[in-house]
């Protein structure tokens, strides 16, 4: 089957066209809205909406075009439901509801963080995903351990209490006069600060559990900035030193995941994931203890329609898919509600 997929959540369109038989891509294309927000330094949902609006149908027409498709090749089409920014999800369902409609194919709704998820299963793994695993999922919105059983059997283990570490980056990247999108240009930073001089204590890794807390650190970071000289390096070296914290509290909960499911392999998905700090820390953690990690291709690990069609395809093939008329969108819904 081919599905076309659709993800609108925040600020990225992304269309992909998906051979859900052969389990081959056939043609992705993405728009980041990064210059239209950045004059604002951050997302303005009803923007972001409006600019969905203009891209879906050209990039639609770019993906069938790269995938040698015409619009009656698709066989379905799956679009982001939830969570994320209610008018966003809203064009991109309705739009694909449409297509549908007129094509007469089903349509699917997928949760946005599966779509993050099913990125891991894309090729050229080295080592593939089975089940059972233990996933991260870490971006701008959520951070949260999961528990994966099958495909659509999810058990939270663990989540922030507060901000996600996505949004971590992003707040103290704000808080140190980094232009939006904050988490790759704090993570850039990072890479010129010296270990040394400042520290921050790993949040909630004191006590047992798997739960996340990463509000603090950013008042620890304005603390920091404010009783430093601010000098360009003392600012390098507080976004070190941040970046070290979250990266070190994500190991020690994701090891105490692993323990406690006694599951082989870790799956890592969302924005953050293309933290190089992370991916290395975990290798080495995964070296340590003989685990296998798995990350998306660097590609997909941030939003992208990708991981929207693969998600769709498997809801369809294992006959989970919401295929009513209705469109139904939410902005806030749990992996394993
Ligand atoms: O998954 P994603 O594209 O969107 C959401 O579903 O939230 O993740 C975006 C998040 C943002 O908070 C962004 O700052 C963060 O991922 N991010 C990073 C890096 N690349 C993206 N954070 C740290 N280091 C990076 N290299
Ligand atoms: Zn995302």
């Amino acid at each position: 089957m081919i599905v076309l997929g659709i993800e609108t959540s925040c600020d990225e369109t992304g269309l992909a066209v998906y051979d859900s038989d052969k389990q081959t891509l056939l043609a992705d294309a993405l728009y980041s809205q990064i210059e239209l927000h950045a004059h604002y330094g951050g997302v303005v949902p009803e923007l972001a909406s409006r600019d969905h609006i203009k891209k879906l149908r050209p990039l639609t027409e770019q993906v069938l075009r790269d995938a040698r498709l015409k619009l009656r090749d698709i066989n379905a089409v799956a679009y982001t439901s939830t969570p994320g920014l209610f008018g966003a999800l809203m064009v991109g369902a309705s739009y694909a509801k449409a297509l549908a409609y007129i094509l007469d194919i089903p349509s699917i709704g997928v949760h946005h963080l599966e779509g993050h998820l099913m990125a891991a299963f894309l090729g050229n793994q080295v080592r593939q995903v089975a089940y059972p695993f233990v996933a991260l999922l870490i971006s701008g919105g959520h951070t949260q351990l999961v528990a994966v059983k099958a495909f659509g059997q999810y058990e939270t283990l663990g989540e922030s209490m507060d901000d996600a570490a996505g949004e971590a980056f992003d707040k103290t990247a704000k808080l140190l006069g980094l232009p939006y999108p904050g988490g790759p240009n704090l993570a850039k930073l990072a890479t010129r600060g010296r270990a040394a001089k400042f520290f921050f204590t790993r949040p909630m890794c004191d006590r047992p559990g798997l739960d996340f807390s990463f509000s603090g650190l950013k008042t620890a970071v304005m603390n920091a900035w404010q009783s430093s000289e601010q000098t360009e390096q003392d600012k390098a070296d507080i976004a070190y030193a941040f970046e070290d914290a979250v990266v070190d509290t994500v190991i020690t909960k994701c090891q105490r995941a692993m323990v406690q499911t006694n599951f082989q392999q870790l799956v890592i998905a969302g924005g953050v994931s293309a933290n190089q700090h992370l991916r290395l820390a975990l290798n080495r953690m995964s070296e340590k203890h003989d685990w296998d990690v798995i990350f998306p291709p660097l590609k997909y690990c941030t939003d992208n329609g990708v991981m929207i069609a693969i998600a769709g395809s498997h809801r369809l093939h294992a006959g989970k898919a919401d295929i009513s008329n209705h469109i139904l969108v939410e902005a806030r819904r749990k992996l394993d509600a």
